[in-house]
């Protein structure tokens, strides 16, 4: 278990995908600034990141990204601990830009280089707090051991978690992450991209049938721990066109479904990805009795149904569940910063040599 925290003020980085990010995060667990510049209105035309255009978009956003979130904080570069920077996993060019911004700083600075997994950050994110606001219950101490649930565009996975910076991972998607599907679900359906909010807001309408389709609950092997989303994207694609003939072809458009079916197949889709998530936690829990809690991170955390088939979970099992704000279920410096802080406890610290991982080491 980690030890009692000790005073901190860390600058958390995080350009792993297309949000360009930076936070002030004091002791490790209250969110002095967290600023986050979405490159979302880049990549829509393309309905997908487009790596070189996030580069890109990092290199120019950084520098006045790191200089709101030092100033919503009311600091200065003077007042930082450490410089915290996700190097992993994410897509190279744009870990690049922050790794290179995090060594400049630390090194100009003459402050401690800290290195943090993107995804570990997420399970962390449920854990943070905003200035004034109560200290988390249970305290940390108390959280662990616990399980872990990342669900985002990227990934999706559970993992065993010791401490904040001790996890292992259970199981993990053998095809697409969750949010991937929700964003081609979003697709298929034209909801726009990134589809998961909108696809959530559909499916949520008060008069949606989440029966109405018989839509495929992925089980994968009697104990198997991974997850798999292909095979229900696939079948939501054949509901709104058809079975495709042997050319490839589609019977019809799916601008052919009406405003109600489309609701429907929304609500039905969603029903059944969460399930499939619900499934595997149940049996995760099977084999790990003694956790304390739920820790849950990631993009697709912030959906409506997720949330509430969590607080069910979490509830009948008597554990504690984790969820973050909306603001930090999506990609954020806030939750970089707040870990790195247990890796500065634990005297893991990185050194200008810190290279940036496409992989996850866990
Ligand atoms: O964690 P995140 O910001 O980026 C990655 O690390 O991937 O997650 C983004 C993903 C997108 O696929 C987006 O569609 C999904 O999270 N998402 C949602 C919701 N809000 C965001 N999916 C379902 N329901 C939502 N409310
Ligand atoms: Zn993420």
């Amino acid at each position: 278990m980690t030890a009692r925290p000790q005073p901190s003020l860390i600058l958390g980085i995080e350009t792993s995908c297309d949000e360009t990010a930076a936070a002030i995060v004091r002791d490790g667990d209250v969110v002095m600034s967290s600023v986050i510049a979405s490159q979302h209105d880049l990549h829509a035309e393309f309905r997908g990141v487009v790596p070189e255009i996030a580069s890109r978009a990092h290199a120019e956003q950084i520098t006045p990204v790191i200089q709101a979130a030092l100033r919503d904080a009311g600091v200065t570069l003077g007042d930082i601990t450490a410089v915290a920077v996700g190097n992993r996993p994410g897509l190279i060019g744009s870990l690049l830009v922050g790794v290179a911004a995090a060594k400049a700083l630390a090194w100009s600075l003459s402050k401690p280089l800290i290195a943090v997994d993107h995804v570990h950050a997420h399970l962390y994110a449920g854990l943070l707090r905003m200035p004034g606001e109560a200290a988390p219950s249970p305290p940390l101490d108390a959280t662990y051991p616990a399980l872990g649930l990342v669900v985002s565009g990227g990934h999706t996975a559970v993992y065993s978690c010791e401490s904040p910076t001790r996890i292992a991972r259970l199981g993990a998607t053998i095809d697409d992450a969750m949010g991937e599907a929700f964003d081609k679900v979003a697709a298929i359906l034209d909801l726009g991209y990134p589809g998961g909010p909108a696809l959530d807001r559909l499916a949520s309408s008060p008069d949606a049938n989440d029966r109405a389709f018989d839509l495929p609950i992925s089980r994968l092997g009697r104990e198997s721990l991974n997850f798999s989303f292909s095979g229900l994207k696939t079948a939501v694609l054949y509901a709104a066109r058809g079975v495709p003939a042997r050319d490839g072809s589609f019977p019809r458009e799916a601008a052919a479904l009406s405003d109600d079916q489309r609701r429907d197949l929304a609500a039905s889709f969603q029903r059944a990805a969460v399930e499939s998530i619900i499934l595997k936690l149940g049996r995760v829990i099977e084999s790990n009795a003694g956790v304390r809690a739920l820790l849950v991170g990631g993009g697709v955390s912030a959906n409506s149904r997720l949330r509430a088939s969590l607080e069910a979970f979490a509830a009948k099992h008597g554990i504690h569940l984790s969820l973050p704000p909306l603001s930090l279920c999506v990609d954020n410096a806030a939750m970089i910063a707040g870990l790195a802080h247990h890796h500065l406890l634990g005297g893991d610290l990185a050194d200008l040599h810190l290279q940036a991982h496409p992989t996850t080491s866990a």
